[in-house]
């Protein structure tokens, strides 16, 4: 054998523990696959929890999933179940349809209305303890981009949760109609932002929007992470 060579055996070794480890990661995303079929599935917040916690009910368990939940630990000694599973993972992932893809591309949409609103109310904030600052111009440019970005994120949301006006899930109900009266509060925002005189009406909407926005962000985390994700509870 010549220096600096690894041999072929010990090569196999490394590739095999580091898709092991690939693997695992993978499968400790399902939660989050599953929740996205649930909330389009209309389950309730109740049974969404059961199925994070337990994996899918039959009812709404696609058969690709079929083996999926197994813990890392099990794969880890059973490379080739392993290699299935994320074969299985990867094609139940795959797009359907383009309303599927507009459903996915709704939680990075989501964090534009998120930050550019929150910072338009900062910024309306120091214009008004500092009016000689000028941001004026600033308030109108973050405004106007997170009401743009809260259109794209409402109509991405609805394929994400899908088109129906009741939802079994609470938080998502909440989540779905708060969404869609910030997107519509955000254009009149930004109405106020470029019509000239008293800002008074401006500071009062973007007070709501802060607040609502702040909700929003957490309904939407329960959904993504499960109840209480953030520990407050
Ligand atoms: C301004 C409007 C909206 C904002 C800022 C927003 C924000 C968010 C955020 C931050 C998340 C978590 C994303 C993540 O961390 O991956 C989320 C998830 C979600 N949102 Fe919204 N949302 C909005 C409107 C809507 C609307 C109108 C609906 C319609 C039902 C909706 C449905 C969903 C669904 C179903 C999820 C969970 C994602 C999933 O199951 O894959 N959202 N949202």
């Amino acid at each position: 054998m010549r220096a600096g060579r690894i041999p072929n055996m010990t090569l196999s070794r490394i590739l095999r523990s580091h898709f092991v480890l690939l693997i695992a990661a993978a499968l400790s995303l399902p939660v989050t696959a599953n929740a996205h079929d649930g909330h389009k599935n209309d389950m309730s917040d109740a049974e969404m929890a059961q199925m994070e916690m337990h994996g899918a009910p039959s009812a709404v368990r696609e058969p690709s999933t079929v083996g999926i939940a197994e813990p890392a630990s099990a794969t880890a000694t059973t490379p080739l179940t392993a290699e299935r599973a994320l074969e299985a993972k990867i094609a139940e992932n795959r797009i359907t349809s383009a309303g599927d893809l507009f459903g996915r591309l709704h939680p990075i949409a989501a964090h534009f209305p998120i930050a550019l609103l929150l910072m338009a109310a900062i910024a309306e904030f120091f214009l008004f303890m500092r009016p000689a600052w000028g941001l004026e111009t600033t308030v109108r440019f973050l405004v106007s981009g997170g009401a743009l970005g809260a259109a794209s994120a409402a109509v991405f949301g609805w394929f994400a949760g899908g088109w129906r006006l009741e939802d079994r899930s609470e938080t998502l109900a909440l989540h779905r109609w708060n969404g869609t009266a910030i997107a519509a509060v955000a254009i009149v925002a930004t109405w106020l932002a470029f019509r000239p005189g008293s800002r008074m009406a401006l500071r009062f909407v973007i007070a709501v929007l802060a607040v609502a926005l702040v909700i929003q962000g957490y309904h939407g985390g329960e959904m993504v992470f499960g109840p209480n994700h953030l520990g407050l509870e």
